[in-house]
C-alpha cells in the first residue's frame, strides 16, 4: 500500500512510518519540521517538508492517490494550546479537516488519526473506557476532541473508513527531550547531565505509560483490520512519577537528584486507561512493561549521548 504519513519527522510518527515499511509498504512521510527532525526520517520513506496547513497540501493528496493516511501531524504542548489556543486549532482543528476533505475528495481507503486521552479532562472513572465521559479542559483537549467529532462525521456522514487511536503518555526512542511532555525523556536527559530533575508535586501522580513500539504495532493493525471508532491505545498500568525515577535511576545506574516542587495547577492525580475495546477487536495487546522500556529506552539515549 502508499500510505501518507504526517508529522513522520517527529517522535511517534517515525516510529510508525518504520513499522509500515518493515511491512513492506510504501512510505511517504510530510512534516514541516516544526518540531520534528530530518534524522527521525526512517530510512525508505520519501519526504515532503510541507504543513498540512498549506492550500498545496490538499492537491497533494490529491494527486498522490494515497490508499491510506496516517495522521500524526499535530500541535501538542497542553500549556501552549492554553496561551495560543487559535495556534493549535489551526494546526488540530483546520490542518485534520483539511487532511480529512483530502482524504475524502481522493478516495483514500482507510485514514488514521492519532487523538489523545488528554480529550476526556478530568478522569473520573478508573480505568477510563471510550464510554468514558469527554469534557476536555485545556485547549490542546479541544482541539484534539474537534478532530475526533470530524473523523466522526465523515465515517457515519461519508462511510469514509476511519480509526481514531487515543494514546495515553507515550514513551521511548526518538522522543524530544526538549519538549514540554514526556517526562521520561526529560528526565533521561538530566540524569545523563547529571542536572537534577523537578517534580512537580509529591511524585505520587500516576500515568498510564505506553512504549512508542507498542503504539506503532497498534498503527499497524489497525491499518490491516480497518477497525472503525476510537480506541484507547494504553498499558492500562499506572506508574508514579517517583517510579519513573527509581526506574531510571536502575536503568542508569547513576545518583539521580530529584527536586520537589510545587504542583503544577489542573495536574490530575491519576490518570490510566482500559484497551480492552482495541484489544477484543483486533488482538493488539501492549507488550513492553515499563520496566523493560525504560532500560531500552535509556540503552537508546546513551547511544545517543555517545555518538
Ligand atoms: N507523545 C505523547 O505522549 C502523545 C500522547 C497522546 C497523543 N499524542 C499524539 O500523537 C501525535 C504525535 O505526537 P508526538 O509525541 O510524536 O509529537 P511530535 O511533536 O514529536 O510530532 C509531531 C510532528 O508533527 C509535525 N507537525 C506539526 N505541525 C505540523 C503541520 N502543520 N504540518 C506538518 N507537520 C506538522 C512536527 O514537526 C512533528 O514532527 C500527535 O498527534 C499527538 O497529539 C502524543
Amino acid at each position: 500500500m502508499k500510505i501518507l504519513v504526517t508529522g513522520g519527522a517527529g517522535f511517534i510518527g517515525s516510529h510508525v512510518a518504520e513499522a509500515y515499511l518493515r511491512a513492506g509498504h510504501d512510505v511517504v512521510i510530510v512534516d514541516d519540521l516544526s518540531m520534528g527532525f530530518l534524522e527521525n526520517i526512517p530510512d525508505g520513506a520519501r519526504f515532503v517538508q510541507m504543513s498540512i496547513n498549506d492550500a498545496a497540501f490538499q492537491q497533494f493528496v490529491t494527486a498522490e492517490q494515497f490508499d491510506a493516511i496516517n495522521h500524526h501531524a499535530a500541535h501538542m504542548e497542553l500549556r501552549v494550546s492554553v496561551d495560543k489556543p487559535v495556534h493549535d486549532a489551526t494546526i488540530n482543528i483546520l490542518g485534520s479537516l483539511s487532511l480529512l476533505e483530502a482524504a475524502r475528495a481522493s478516495g483514500v481507503g482507510h485514514v488514521i488519526l492519532a487523538s489523545t486521552t488528554a480529550v476526556l479532562g478530568e478522569f473520573i472513572d478508573i480505568p477510563a473506557t471510550e464510554s468514558h465521559p469527554v469534557r476536555p479542559i485545556a485547549p490542546y483537549g479541544v482541539s484534539k476532541r474537534a478532530m475526533e467529532l470530524y473523523a466522526d462525521y465523515e465515517r457515519i456522514t461519508h462511510g469514509m473508513s476511519v480509526t481514531t487511536l487515543r494514546y495515553t503518555n507515550v514513551y521511548g526512542p526518538r522522543q524530544n527531550p526538549h519538549g514540554e511532555s514526556g517526562v521520561i525523556a526529560i528526565f533521561l536527559e538530566k540524569f545523563m547531565k547529571g542536572a537534577s530533575a523537578v517534580i512537580h508535586g509529591d511524585g505520587t501522580q500516576e500515568r498510564d505509560y505506553i512504549h512508542v513500539d507498542d503504539v506503532a504495532a497498534a498503527n499497524l493493525v489497525a491499518l490491516e483490520q480497518r477497525v472503525q471508532g476510537t480506541f484507547h491505545i494504553c498499558r492500562n498500568s499506572a506508574a508514579s512519577v517517583n517510579d519513573v525515577v527509581h526506574a531510571l535511576r536502575d536503568a542508569l545506574s547513576r545518583e539521580c537528584v530529584v527536586q520537589y516542587g510545587p504542583a503544577k495547577a489542573g495536574d490530575p492525580a491519576r490518570t490510566r486507561a482500559s484497551h480492552d475495546l482495541f484489544s477484543s477487536c483486533t488482538g493488539w495487546k501492549p507488550k513492553i512493561d515499563l520496566h523493560n522500556g525504560i532500560s531500552s529506552t535509556v540503552a537508546w539515549f546513551l547511544r545517543q549521548g555517545a555518538e
